[in-house]
């Protein structure tokens, strides 16, 4: 009986198609070659290529096949310029890849990846009895998981924002009203960033099949992810400052253009503002309760019948028109595309798709259809270069009636049944894929059709909106956190996602503010507007059949804290407005995790403390989670803060409790913060702003870089702004110097004149300009009618008023 059993198992092993027969590990180091970007190495049962990328960055791939694939990436739009120093040396059983940062230490029975710092810390390394394998067509890279190990980041996924312990499947997926722990969702960002003792390194798997992200799940040995086919090809990224990881990833993987202006001002949405004279009303409500908006979104029902780049005439009888009537009024109009062409055989979209080979095709060339708002529906291949210019050239139809920008919609792409079949043809560039490999970067292909049509114009900044979305997207869309819901879960979700997008390189994010299904009370509303405020991305819009849900419709009360909120947003959008261009030239996300600006305070990873976030590096904000809660406890990281509405002092390192009653989202100052803000406008434009206020926290020693452009076109990126530097310290006893100079200037700045409203820890007996005394004023008030001077504005706050030049120099004695 014992041997029928063991032949049973022999023969069952040896069976194709069983599972353990197809798993294989990849083997020992056969040979090695060095070359000029780092080394490839025969394995017994694979090839492996290592690159070495920057000497913080490292590539590995690893394939079964004769050759790596020659398909140029996606994601990847890094092509090295300045050649990288690092050293190959193979010893008895091993190879080290050495570069000024990193080593990678190549064991050789069985090959296993080690990654060490300089001074030969391990960082991370392959799991010793499994490391890099196969299973079937699926690749796997198993991690030794370390005790203490945390990781985030892996784009928009719901929870909070710890990964670890849990797992993750990338693979775009349209979940109306998806639950804090539905996943997978709409967008798909293969990258992590793991920590220990506060040092942290990421990992990038550019791979665009369907993949998994197993963080610990169940496993207190290892950690693995891997995908389902193509190859093993990861980026390990160094840091030890989790800020520069992510720097690193967006070096690779590309950064946000500058948006125009008014796309960080607010926007107002539904599913749909479905005629003119909707659209008109709505935007008259606006102007006349004096509620700040820039946009106004058309959801679906703007179309004939669905079809994409064609308007409803009886609805919308002159949309040119509407347009430029809204433009005097400051509205931008932004309509919803999505990708399904109507497969209808009169309707010219589907005619010169169908003629100029536009559509994804079934194996026998037939083109595929799916269905979706217009019913049946061809989809466009935009992983051909033709295509998209195709698309490109029909979304002039829209742009020249007068629309500002795109949201991209059912970009997963979705269809009703849930799966485009995996044997859907796709161009793929020119090498040919199925719908299993493109599935993930549709979004970002047809994201990218849309920014270089947009693109074309050097007077406007593209403005994208996306739903869907591949690592790489932030070059081209910004990100809304698609179908949620009203309820405080979904209110928790708007303060966590945006955050964890941002660590994953998407900086220009947001969600339904209000949620989209549901109905939120007065008090969620103005809460989720309060968060949303500041959010990179403000936008409200709400579901079919839901009751209106714009600002006023909430009573009296609520209007008037919506409108206040509002305004403040509009108020620090100069403060926005800057860490937007400082994450074009980083990376670095707006709405930040505190454990980013603060990697070795503990306390700052945990839970509690993952519901408040930095904007910038200077300004903490605490944004109540709940429809009841009028207070708020929250965490203060190391230094000493102040409290913007009362202007109280606190020691950081521990947690306070705040009063936060509606209409108040608790903010605070960091020691030696510069916070620019302009005066409240009702849309980007109303006003030239020709006064910009600095809040100063005075600390020991602080500075700010201001950045100033036309806020619409791009010729910024052909050096077309200003720079202005404010410095200010604050000596022992309370003397506060402050200077001003303009550092570059190629840029006609409209502002005249400089407010500096300080935080000061005393009154100063004296404040001169330049060397000449400032005359204090009675009032606030009687400052702002005057050119010059200086006024006390609440307790422990001064407000000074100067004409803007270069150099000046305040001091406070
Ligand atoms: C999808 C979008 C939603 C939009 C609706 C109708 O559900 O996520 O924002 O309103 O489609 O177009």
């Amino acid at each position: 009986m014992r041997l029928l059993w063991k032949i049973l198992l022999v023969a069952a092993l040896l069976l194709p198609g069983n599972a353990w027969g197809e798993f294989s590990y990849t083997g020992d180091v056969k040979s090695l070659t060095k070359d000029g970007s780092g080394a490839g190495l025969t394995l017994s049962n694979a090839k492996l290529r290592i690159y070495v990328v920057k000497s913080n960055i490292i590539r590995i791939r690893l394939t079964r096949e004769d050759k790596f694939s020659e398909v140029p990436s996606y994601a990847v739009i890094y092509d090295k310029k300045e050649p990288v120093q690092f050293s190959v040396d193979r010893k008895r059983g091993m190879t080290e890849v050495k570069t000024d940062e990193l080593t990678l230490r190549i064991d050789e029975n069985p090959c296993r990846i080690t990654f060490l710092d300089k001074g030969g810390n391990i960082l991370n390394e392959d799991e010793k009895s499994f490391g890099m394998s196969f299973d079937g067509e699926e690749v796997r890279c198993f991690k030794k998981l370390f005790k203490d190990e945390k990781f985030f980041g892996l784009g928009e996924k719901t929870g909070n924002l710890s990964r670890t312990g849990d797992s993750y499947i990338m693979w775009n997926s349209d979940f109306p009203f998806y639950t804090k722990a539905t996943d997978p969702i709409y967008a798909s960002i293969p990258f992590f960033i793991g920590i220990r003792d506060h040092k942290a390194y990421g990992i990038f798997l550019d791979n665009t099949y369907r993949s998994q992200f197993s963080m610990g799940a169940g496993s207190d040995r290892f950690y693995w992810f891997g995908a389902d086919k193509g190859e093993l090809d990861y980026y390990f990224i160094y840091g030890p400052d989790p800020k520069r990881v992510i720097s690193s990833y967006t070096e690779l993987t590309g950064r946000m253009e500058l948006p125009p202006l008014w796309a960080l001002g607010f926007q107002q949405s539904r599913w749909s503002y479905g005629s003119e004279e909707k659209v008109r009303e709505i935007a008259k409500q606006f102007r006349t309760r004096e509620i700040p908006c820039d946009v106004i979104y058309l959801d679906i029902d703007y179309m004939n019948g669905y079809r994409v780049f064609t308007w409803n005439r009886e609805k919308f009888p002159d949309p040119p028109r509407m347009m430029a009537d809204l433009a005097r009024q400051g509205f931008k109009i932004v309509p919803i595309i999505d990708p399904g062409v109507k497969a209808d055989d009169g309707y010219f979209a589907a005619k010169e798709g169908l003629a100029g080979d536009h559509f994804a095709k079934y194996p026998d060339g037939s083109p595929y259809k799916g269905e979706v708002w217009p019913s049946w529906a061809y989809f466009p291949d935009f992983t051909s270069e033709k295509t998209r210019a195709w698309w490109g050239n029909n979304l002039s139809i829209l742009l020249d009636a007068g629309v500002a920008g795109f949201w991209n919609d059912m970009n997963e792409p979705a269809v009703w049944g849930k799966n485009v079949p995996d044997i859907i043809r796709f161009s793929d560039g020119g090498y040919q894929a199925d719908h299993k490999k493109i599935h993930n970067v549709f979004a970002l292909q047809m994201a990218k059709a849309t920014f270089d049509r947009l693109s074309r114009d050097p007077e406007r900044r593209p403005f994208v909106l996306t739903r869907a979305g591949f690592s790489g997207i932030q070059r081209y869309a910004a990100m809304w956190t698609g179908d949620n819901y009203a309820n405080e879960d979904h209110l928790a979700l708007a303060c966590y996602m945006p955050q964890s997008m941002g660590i994953s390189g998407l900086p220009f994010t947001g969600s339904d503010v209000g949620g989209f299904g549901g109905t939120p009370s007065p008090a969620l509303f103005i809460r989720w507007l309060e968060l949303g405020a500041f959010t990179p991305f403000f936008r409200a819009h709400s579901c079919i059949d839901t009751p209106d849900k714009e600002p006023w419709t909430f009573g009296a009360e609520a209007e008037k804290i919506a409108r206040e909120t509002i305004r403040m947003r509009y108020r620090f959008l100069p403060c926005l407005y800057n860490e937007f261009r400082r994450s074009t030239l980083t990376g670095l996300p707006i709405m930040r995790a505190l454990f980013l600006e603060y990697p070795g305070d503990d306390e700052c990873y945990a839970p509690d403390a993952q519901k408040e976030f930095m904007l910038g590096d200077s300004l903490l904000v605490a944004p109540v989670l709940s429809e009841k809660d009028i207070l708020k406890k929250l965490y203060l990281p190391e230094g000493y803060w102040l409290n913007i509405w009362d202007h109280k002092h606190y020691k950081g390192s521990q947690w306070i409790a705040i009063e936060a009653p509606l209409g108040q989202i608790p903010l605070f100052l960091r020691r030696g913060a510069i916070i620019p803000q302009w005066d409240a406008q009702n849309y980007v434009g109303e006003h030239e702003n020709g006064e910009v206020e600095f809040s100063i926290f005075p600390g020991e020693s602080s500075s700010y870089e201001y950045y100033e452009d036309d806020g619409i076109s791009r010729k910024y990126k052909d050096g077309a702004y200003a720079l202005t530097n404010i410095q200010v310290s604050e000596d022992k006893v309370g003397s506060v110097r402050i200077s001003i100079s303009k550092t570059y200037d190629r840029y006609d700045s409209k502002v005249k004149s400089y407010r500096l409203r300080l935080f000061a820890t005393r009154l100063p007996a004296e404040i001169s300009v330049n060397g000449r005394r400032l005359e204090r004023c009675e009032s606030e008030k009687s400052l702002m009618a005057r050119t010059e001077g200086y006024a006390q504005a609440g307790e422990g706050v001064i407000l000074i008023k100067i004409p803007a030049g270069s150099p000046i120099e305040v001091n406070l004695n």
